[in-house]
């Protein structure tokens, strides 16, 4: 396999306008002003984001450790995958001084002779990987058919090594699923995986999320990544059958909604604990009841600050569990799982109905606070996404993809509407709240609440 195009560490705008050069006739098609709402979108939620990182950094180097053995990396999670600016070269072999005066790329017209499975079977910078497959006829078929155009998140050699060497070799089945986690049966190449923000694998949970697991791609600052943590170090190298990008990480299946927010407390430990106090935590993280994926909208730390201290003193009070409770749940669906480019309802058999499709969608989603409904409305604008909830909230970390459904982080704790005079609906724009202001939008609801 000639990993033929390099992804050097190239910044956001750079590597956009290289794979990508209609999305900025998109950009100029949908307006300046709709360019420039997405900018400081972009930089708001860049702001944010670098705040919870130092924050994170600070506090959480034992979670850092747990998740990192989980496949899971947290400073990533928060802050996109850490780019340098070496860049890797495939056309070299490690071993031997790079032939000089020879052409690096075979001529663009030529067509592929060779399966996805046989590039990576042939391949001097995926042994690894290749020997992993080969242990399983089926996928070694697989990836040699026509049953689809693949595409292949093939992991390289040196992706390999940073396993620790004392971790214990897992079971055969879980290897296959991390195998399944790093293909999908659809064409991707660079320029839609780029244009992309979740994108579905072969591996699906056997319980609690009833879909594929999807894998995010985060285009930051510093290049290209999946999950967060898996650098793109190579694309499309295609074969017969599809096309293979290398990675420089293994992506492994991610663990549920509820260890995650356990394992970022530098973004998440209020809504930990508040979950904590009001047993919900317990439930999320509890694998007796059935579901079919779910969404959480997590407000971080800094989203309960904004609530102000009076507010937060009530909530976290013996008084104000049970307004704490019906709070939380209004964050949370069960068996609708909105990803920022796809939608799965657990509920319905044909039930994915966003990918790819047109660049604006409005949803309804019941929260499991008496049905009461989230509005969120998805808008897209060439490269960048907007997710509203309530019309004024933003998603400021896209699609944290876990075992039992996605974690969207939200940049204010939402409210329920309360009923001004007139019985129209009056939804809160993120101003400190007073406490009676919060105890009347929650009422409603706590009457019959169980603790
Ligand atoms: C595929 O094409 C290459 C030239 O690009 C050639 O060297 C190789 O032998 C071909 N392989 C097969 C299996 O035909
Ligand atoms: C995979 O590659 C090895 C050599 O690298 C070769 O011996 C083996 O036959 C190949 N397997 C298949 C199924 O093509
Ligand atoms: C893979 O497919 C090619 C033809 O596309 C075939 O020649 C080869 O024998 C197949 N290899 C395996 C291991 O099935
Ligand atoms: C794979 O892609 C080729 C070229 O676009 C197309 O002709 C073929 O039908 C695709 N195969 C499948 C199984 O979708
Ligand atoms: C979640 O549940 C698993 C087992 O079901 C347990 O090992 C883990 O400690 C729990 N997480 C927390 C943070 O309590």
């Amino acid at each position: 396999m000639r990993f033929t195009r390099i992804v050097p560490a190239l910044p956001l705008a750079a590597a956009l306008v290289i794979t990508e050069p209609e999305v900025f006739q998109n950009l100029e098609k949908s307006g300046r002003h709709l360019v420039d709402n997405a900018q400081s979108a972009f930089d708001n939620a860049q702001n944010v984001l670098d705040d919870a990182f130092s924050k994170v950094k600070d506090g959480a180097k034992d979670a850092y450790n747990k998740i990192h053995h989980a496949g899971y990396d947290v400073e990533s999670w928060l802050e996109g995958s850490q780019f340098d600016d070496s860049v890797i070269d495939f056309e070299e072999d490690p071993h031997h001084p790079p032939h000089h005066g020879k052409p690096h790329h075979p001529p663009h017209d030529q067509k592929p002779n060779r399966t996805v499975y046989e590039l990576i079977n042939e391949s001097k910078y995926t042994t690894k990987l290749a020997k992993l497959i080969n242990e399983y006829d089926d996928i070694v078929q697989l990836l040699n058919g026509t049953k689809a155009n693949y595409t292949v998140f093939a992991p390289t050699d040196e992706a390999f090594e940073k396993i620790p060497e004392h971790s214990h070799k897992p079971s055969k089945e879980f290897l296959k699923d991390i195998l399944l986690y790093h293909v999908t049966d659809d064409f991707y190449p660079a320029g839609r995986v780029l244009h992309t923000y979740t994108i579905p694998t072969l591996y699906t949970p056997s319980k609690n999320l009833g879909h594929q697991q999807r894998l995010t791609v985060r285009v930051t600052l510093k290049g290209p990544a999946i999950n967060f943590y898996s650098r793109l170090v190579a694309v499309n190298i295609f074969g017969t059958n599809g096309v293979v990008h290398g990675v420089d990480s293994i992506l492994v299946p991610p663990p549920n909604v509820a260890s995650i927010i356990d394992l970022l407390p530098g973004e998440f430990s209020t809504l930990e604990l508040g979950l904590g106090k009001t047993g919900l935590f317990d439930k999320m993280n509890s694998t007796d009841y059935p579901h079919e994926g779910g969404t959480l909208f997590a407000p971080s730390n800094f989203a309960f600050q904004k609530l102000g201290p009076k507010a937060n003193a009530f909530l976290f009070s013996k008084y104000g569990q049970k307004y704490l409770k019906a709070l939380l749940m209004y964050h949370m669906v069960v068996d609708q799982t909105l990803y920022t480019d796809a939608f799965y309802d657990g509920r319905k058999d044909d039930d994915k109905t966003a990918n790819g499709g047109p660049p604006y969608y409005h949803y309804d989603l019941p929260t499991v606070l008496s049905g009461k409904y989230l509005a969120v409305d998805v808008t897209r604008y060439g490269p960048f996404v907007s997710v509203r909830i309530n019309g004024f909230s933003r998603v400021t970390v896209h699609d944290g993809v876990a075992s039992d459904g996605v974690i969207q982080v939200v940049s204010d704790v939402l409210l329920p509407p309360k009923n001004a005079a007139g019985g129209e609906q009056v939804y809160w724009e993120g101003e400190e709240i007073e406490v009676e202001d919060l105890k009347e939008r929650l009422e409603p609801y706590v009457e019959n609440m169980e603790l």
